[in-house]
């Protein structure tokens, strides 16, 4: 489906984005009350960053599927009690935690990999770096090693102590939104429009299931009408009607470059192959198309707005200070 053409400038870009080093100079964020910091470890465990970029980059080189995992984890953790580490938190007697939500299971992976880095810190300085900056960390390792840039990641979150299924609900994005209902769930987490738009472009790795989005393909009959043909076609040759049920294949989100965390995304939104409804939407939506037209057309600043998004939203609601905890094992409470 990547024609020639894409791919000689798929290479070109890569070559630009690989010396691109993006220095984040801005270090306190207005997001929450909190002040997190680069280099918080450095005194305290300075080879945490480095354990967590290599664990990552073993985990990627095995399994190039855990680089959305973990970009999307960290998204998934910030939005529901803010970037506290809850997601991680395994399920107790009588209370499903957030990860056993259905938007996050059975497709949330990577805890494993999260759990590594933690045991390998651990070993070296006990109790002292959190669950939470370990995965905000992962997740800016996971778009180093898939898209080329790289940007400073502030630390100092404190893991948080409380995990429930029932708040993912109210506090995600659904894949049905349109652009009124992202834009409002965003400005919610103190996220601009322009951010969320920015932020979308992580869809430009990773997969999603056929039950994310398969109703696209079948309503109203004969499909959505904001997909295209022949890319709708495409699809239900892998994914069956009424989707769902056990049987519920993946398909890849952007299907000119997969594997890389670049701009393709929105160039794919302009072709109206969009894969769920809520990526399309961006395209749909006067409020937002410009942005997708601009950022399609300017792959170098869409990475460099999308490092600072990052942060931005690794800043939601952070527990600082003496809040909160350091856990010994990141799935359990300590
Ligand atoms: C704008 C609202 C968003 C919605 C409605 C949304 C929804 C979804 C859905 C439904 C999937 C597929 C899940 C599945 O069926 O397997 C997905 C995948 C993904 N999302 Fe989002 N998402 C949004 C924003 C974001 C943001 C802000 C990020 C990160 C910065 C992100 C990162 C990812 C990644 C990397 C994947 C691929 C995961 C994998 O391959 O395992 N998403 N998203
Ligand atoms: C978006 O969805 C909401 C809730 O379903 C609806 O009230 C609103 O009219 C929709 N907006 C647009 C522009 O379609
Ligand atoms: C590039 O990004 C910055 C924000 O980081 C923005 O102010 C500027 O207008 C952007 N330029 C283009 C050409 O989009």
């Amino acid at each position: 489906m990547v024609s020639a053409d894409e791919q000689r400038m798929h290479v070109m870009l890569s070559k630009k984005l690989l010396v691109l080093l993006i220095l984040l100079s801005s270090v306190s964020c207005s997001l929450g009350s909190a002040s997190l910091t680069v280099g918080f470890y450095k005194r305290t465990c300075p080879h945490a960053e480095a354990i967590v970029r290599s664990t990552v980059n073993k985990a990627i080189s095995l399994n190039p599927g855990i680089a959305p995992a973990l970009i999307r984890m960290h998204f998934h953790d910030c939005f529901v009690r803010g970037c506290d580490g809850s997601i991680l938190l395994e399920s107790t007697p009588g209370n499903p935690a957030e990860r056993e939500h259905p938007a996050n299971n059975p497709s949330l992976r990577g805890f494993d990999v999260i759990q590594e880095a933690k045991a390998q810190i651990e070993s070296i300085c006990p109790e002292t770096v959190s669950c939470a900056d370990i995965l905000a960390f992962a997740a800016r390792d996971s778009a180093y090693k898939s898209g080329a840039f790289n940007y400073a990641v502030p630390a100092g979150r404190r893991d948080g102590r409380v995990s429930i299924s029932q708040e993912v609900t109210q506090n995600l994005p659904a894949p049905s939104f349109n652009a009124t209902q992202l834009i409002t769930n965003f400005a919610r987490k103190g996220l601009s429009v322009d951010e969320m738009v920015t932020l979308s472009g992580a869809h430009s790795i990773g997969v999603s299931h056929c039950s994310s989005f398969s109703n696209r393909l079948y309503t109203p009959a004969p499909q959505d009408p904001t997909m295209d043909s022949e890319f709708s076609s495409f699809l239900k040759t892998t994914c069956p009607n009424s989707g769902g049920g056990l049987f519920d294949p993946t398909v890849v989100l952007d299907a000119f470059t997969p594997k890389r965390l670049d701009n393709k995304y929105y160039r794919g939104l302009m072709k109206q192959r969009g894969l769920l409804s809520s990526d399309q939407a961006l395209w749909s939506s006067g409020s937002t198309r410009k942005m997708v037209v601009r950022n399609a057309k300017h792959g170098l600043n869409w990475s460099v707005k999308f490092a600072k998004a990052m942060v931005r939203m690794g800043s939601i609601d952070v527990l600082t200070g003496e809040e909160g905890e350091i856990r010994r094992q990141c799935n359990f409470v300590n």
